[in-house]
């Protein structure tokens, strides 16, 4: 069986979806595995170290596509009118598409009217089985580490109290808003470069986890919050009553922060409004906001997604998109071990193909389209009532 990986092609898109390492145990699989030329180029990655793992280069997608069995991606393919390229289109029938797919309605539906079998990882069970596959947390640990070294390096003044013969420096005070996995790492960064660092969330456990970290946990807590996670893991999209009590007590903290790292997110949702247009007003000149959540509209009203900006009174927001791909060696290298687990935990040795049992709890998460048809119940509403 062919495995294909794709050059990334969605703008910001620098990584890619397997590394020499992973080529070598998927064709330990019995897979021979093609690589479009240059997929690697972005991540550090030439065309030359993919050969020398065993991968054949194709010169280009169509040519990589061609009779493969499997497809692996970060980004969903790009559709017709979508790009330079209609990738999707070069899929075979009956391939199994394995990738962060973001996938609408229509966009599974074009998968099952393709015959794809479509795989959307982001959509994974947050379940101790799968955590070696969950391309999520891989990807948000580094965001997290990420946002916090770009923090510093806007920052006009330093992270660590400087006791020099010139005086004293004094340390910044970091403030991560969202203490899930990007929030986590960024907490332990900021910590490691000597910030004072302190740390909101709204789901119960994450209070522990800041002050594990050592951070200082400042937020607001009620009945609400104490119930604010879901089965899955995730946070509830909060009352907006809450979110005006929880703006209460973070308002005055915020104005005394020099470097303010956004992660909150929602599942499935815009992310929550948490650093108003007052806030960033109250900021002292020099101050960095870093926005991770840009990309899924931003937790600070003023951050524009995919662009640092100044505002009038000095503050940096940075909002740039893709933040995993920022470190697109690490991050390549992560997703793809990701994917690697996914296909060989479903993997049938003697078939030497994937299989994919409907019964599975990992299975039913992700697997948007079988066989023509859409199966998940989030995707095809009418098969789930
Ligand atoms: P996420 O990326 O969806 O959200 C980031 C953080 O924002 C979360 O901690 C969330 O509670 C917080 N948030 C949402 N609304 C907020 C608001 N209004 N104010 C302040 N904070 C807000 O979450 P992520 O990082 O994907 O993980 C959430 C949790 O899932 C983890 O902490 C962990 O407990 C669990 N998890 C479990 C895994 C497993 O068992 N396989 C793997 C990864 C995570």
């Amino acid at each position: 069986m062919r495995l294909a990986v794709l050059k990334e092609r969605r703008p910001a898109e620098t990584r890619v979806a397997a590394t020499p390492e992973t080529v070598r145990k998927l064709a330990g699989l019995g897979l021979s595995v093609v690589v479009e030329a240059g997929a690697g180029e972005r991540a550090g990655i030439p065309d030359a170290a993919f050969r020398e793992a065993g991968a054949e280069i194709a010169p280009d997608f169509a040519a990589a596509l061609a009779g493969a069995g499997i497809v692996l991606k970060i980004r969903a393919p790009l559709a017709a009118g979508e790009g330079e390229a209609d990738e999707l289109a070069a899929i075979p029938r009956g391939a199994l598409l394995i990738g962060e797919l973001r996938a609408d309605e229509a966009a599974a539906r074009a998968y099952a009217e393709r015959g794809i079998d479509a795989c959307a990882m982001e959509l994974l069970p947050r379940i101790t089985r799968a955590q070696s596959m969950d391309i999520l947390s891989s990807q948000a640990n580094l965001a997290g580490y990420r946002a916090v070294i770009e923090a510093a390096a806007a920052y006009d003044k330093v992270f660590p109290m400087l006791m020099t013969a010139a005086g004293t420096v004094p340390a910044a005070n970091v403030f991560v808003m969202g203490a899930g996995v990007a929030g986590l790492q960024a907490i332990a960064t900021a910590r490691r470069l000597g910030g004072r660092v302190s740390a909101t969330d709204v789901r119960p456990a994450a209070k522990e986890e800041i002050k594990s970290l050592g951070a200082a946990f400042v937020g607001y807590e009620d009945e609400e919050s104490r119930a604010a996670q879901t089965a899955g893991g995730y946070a509830k999209a909060m009352s907006p009553e809450f979110l005006r009590r929880q703006a209460e007590v973070v308002a005055g903290h915020i104005a005394k922060q020099d470097i303010v790292v956004c992660t909150a997110l929602v599942q499935g949702r815009k992310a929550p409004t948490l650093v108003t247009e007052e806030m960033v007003a109250s900021m002292k000149p020099g101050s960095v906001i870093v926005d991770i959540a840009a990309d899924a509209g931003g937790n600070c009203a003023l951050t524009r997604p995919g662009e640092a900006i100044t505002t009038g009174n000095g503050v940096r927001i940075l909002g740039h998109s893709n933040w995993p791909g920022r470190v697109p060696a690490a991050a390549s290298s992560l997703f793809a071990r990701n994917l690697l687990t996914f296909l060989s935990t479903f993997w049938d040795k003697e078939a030497r193909a994937p299989k994919l049992p409907e019964g599975d709890e990992i299975v039913k998460g992700v697997l948007l389209t079988r066989g023509g048809a859409v199966i998940h119940p989030s995707f095809a509403p009418a098969r789930a009532a």
